[in-house]
């Protein structure tokens, strides 16, 4: 057993319950995001190294050192995407897709890679859905697109959430901030960790996302963004919180001025929803503004708003609601009808009935079978039933026995399909 490949440490595969629960996860935000207005795209898990590495931000933790970067056999130095937002925003950018829609609004599911220390919750390829909103500032879209992330975790029956909300101000009161921030963090360097003190030369507001125990306090007592806030920022960031009010409960939403984010793209609202019984990674959906990152990449300016929800984190308190379709398993008396059940089960699947055949043994060895695999029927037949053209069906669970047409059989499996997709 001990030299079989095992999977990367950090990635899990999926499979039985668990791929069931993720597939539901998104089936269900789906519905969610369309009464919003969002329409999908999917782009390439791999990308230009240049997508990510400077857009991101040159000193955060994601292009420092969790990404999975490499050259291919051109000597081109791609990586393994480590969020959708730049990605989807170089799609934008390729297809000119604001120019025909605005606001243009965007959502996307898939595989993500960063190298970080897995711990329940936490991957080296992980699902993420995410949305995009480009085209407005407008604290209508910012509230919007939050409150599109609330009815996500209430469609999934998610009650334990708490909002932490912040504002990052614009690019005049970060600037502002920065150099406050220099001074203060400055004046106490010799007591910042050694990575603190590295982030204080290139981007001392990252310092405020140090996870190290000896940076806290200093951070603790750090200027605050609100000191240098503008007018309109204020106003805006004052109108996304009115808003939230009176569409979710108040008592959820927490005003938390020491949240940056772990990606530098962000200004003004930047939010995460924690789901409180998951422990240290209980960040479920994050995001926020990011008006700059487009002109950044080489575009015009258009302002955007938007969150990732990691899928997987999310599955570890989703209970899943709906059941599967429970099969109808096809029972031959005897194996030279083999052929027979085979036909009537392509004939049933032909109407959208899920159907098991039980491919061998004999018929109590079959109907042992049919139960393990959780059939709600079995459809037995021997030479007499083929004859006369009336079948055995028997219902599992109560034992209830009954001999019926073979149109009959169709017309009431289909009418239980139907009953337990609603
Ligand atoms: P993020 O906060 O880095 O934001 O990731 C969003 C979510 O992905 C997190 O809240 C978490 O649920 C999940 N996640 C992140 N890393 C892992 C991991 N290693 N294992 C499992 N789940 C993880 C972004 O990625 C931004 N692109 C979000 C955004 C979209 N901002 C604007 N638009």
């Amino acid at each position: 057993m001990s030299n079989i490949i095992q999977a990367i440490r950090g990635t899990y595969d999926l499979f039985g319950e668990e791929y069931l629960k993720q597939k539901e996860i998104i089936r269900l935000s789906e519905e969610v995001l369309k009464r919003f207005g969002y329409k999908g795209i999917e782009t390439p898990i791999f990308e230009n190294l240049s997508v990510f590495a400077k857009n991101l931000g040159e000193t955060t933790d994601i292009v420092n050192k969790e990404m999975y970067t490499f050259q291919d056999r051109n000597g081109d130095w791609l990586c393994l995407r480590p969020e959708g937002t730049a990605s989807v925003a170089r799609a934008i950018l390729n297809h000119h897709m604001i120019q025909q829609q605005n606001p243009l609004k965007l959502y996307y599911y898939g595989p993500m890679f960063r190298y970080e220390r897995p711990q329940k919750g936490r991957y080296r390829q992980f699902y993420q859905l995410g949305i995009e909103c480009l085209g407005l500032f407008d604290p209508l879209i910012d509230a919007e697109t939050i409150i599109a992330g609330y009815q996500l975790l209430e469609a999934l029956n998610i009650k334990d959430w708490v909002l932490e909300i912040n504002t990052l101000g614009d690019a005049e009161d970060r600037k502002k901030f920065r150099d406050l921030l220099t001074k203060y963090f400055q004046n106490h360097s010799s007591k910042l960790s050694k990575e603190s003190q590295d982030r204080l030369e290139k981007n001392p507001m990252r310092i405020l996302d140090s996870k190290e125990e000896q940076d806290q306090e200093i951070i603790q007592n750090a200027p605050k963004i609100f000191d240098v806030l503008s007018d309109e920022s204020k106003s805006f960031f004052d109108k996304v919180l009115d808003i939230l009010k009176t569409n979710m409960d108040p008592a959820k939403i927490n005003v938390n001025e020491r949240l940056v984010r772990g990606l530098d793209y962000y200004c003004h609202t930047a939010f995460e929803f924690k789901v409180l019984s998951l422990g240290a990674q209980n960040a479920v959906l994050g995001g926020g503004r990011y008006d700059g990152l487009l002109s950044q990449m080489g575009g015009p300016v258009i302002p955007a708003v938007g969150w990732g929800m990691g899928v997987d984190r999310l599955a570890l308190s989703y209970q899943m609601q709906q059941q599967e379709n429970r099969p109808i398993a096809i029972i031959p008396i005897n194996q030279s009808l083999q052929d027979i059940a085979f036909e009537i089960a392509i004939q049933l699947r032909d109407h959208g009935i899920t159907v098991d055949l039980e491919y061998s043994g004999n018929m109590s060895k079959r109907l042992k079978k049919a139960q393990k695999n959780n059939a709600a029927y079995a459809l037995m037949f021997g030479e007499d039933e083929l004859k006369s053209q009336l079948y055995s069906l028997k219902e599992l669970d109560s034992g209830h026995q009954q001999t019926l047409k073979m149109d009959d059989i169709i017309r009431l499996l289909k009418a239980q399909t139907t009953c337990s997709n609603e």
